[in-house]
């Protein structure tokens, strides 16, 4: 399990957890509780059938996100322009911050993987950071 998260504007996120074997698991997200925001958008990547798929490769400007592996596995890769870390994500119950400035991928998905996140806002196309460069220069920046 993930103990150190060592890149900037990131973080942990541990989900309230019921064990009720064998009737199931009850896990839980709370909006500015154990979530430190409003959730405003979920979404859920599922159907992760290509063992080369790789996701991500983008930043935001602002939006907040806490991604989770509800299911299966997968590598998640954070980079903040400085420092850059691996966490295999294997743990329903824990969440990783994807806050503003972040440059993050995803791959290695299991054929079971499903990924859940959830976030402080809206699409918006305006605040994404897709090119890498860019990203580099835009910490600079801000
Ligand atoms: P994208 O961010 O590229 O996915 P990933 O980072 O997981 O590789 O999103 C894929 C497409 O979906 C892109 O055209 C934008 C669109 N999209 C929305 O319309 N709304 C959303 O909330 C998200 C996350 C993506």
């Amino acid at each position: 399990m993930i103990k150190n998260i060592k890149v900037k504007n990131s973080g942990i996120v541990k989900l309230q957890f019921f064990d009720d074997f064998p009737d199931g698991n009850l896990v839980i997200g709370e909006s500015e509780r154990n979530i430190p925001f409003k959730i405003k958008r979920f979404y859920f990547i599922d159907y992760l059938f290509n063992p080369k798929a790789n996701r991500g490769f983008h930043a935001h400007k602002k939006t907040e996100q806490i991604i989770f592996c509800i299911n299966g596995s997968f590598e998640l890769n954070l980079d903040d322009g400085h420092d850059k870390q691996k966490i295999v994500m294997t743990d329903p119950h824990i969440g990783i911050r994807l806050g503003p400035k972040l440059w993050h991928t995803m791959k290695k998905f299991s054929r079971d993987c499903v990924i859940l996140v959830v976030a402080n806002d809206f699409y918006k196309k305006s605040d994404y950071i897709r090119d890498y460069q860019e990203f580099l220069r835009y910490i600079k920046t801000k």
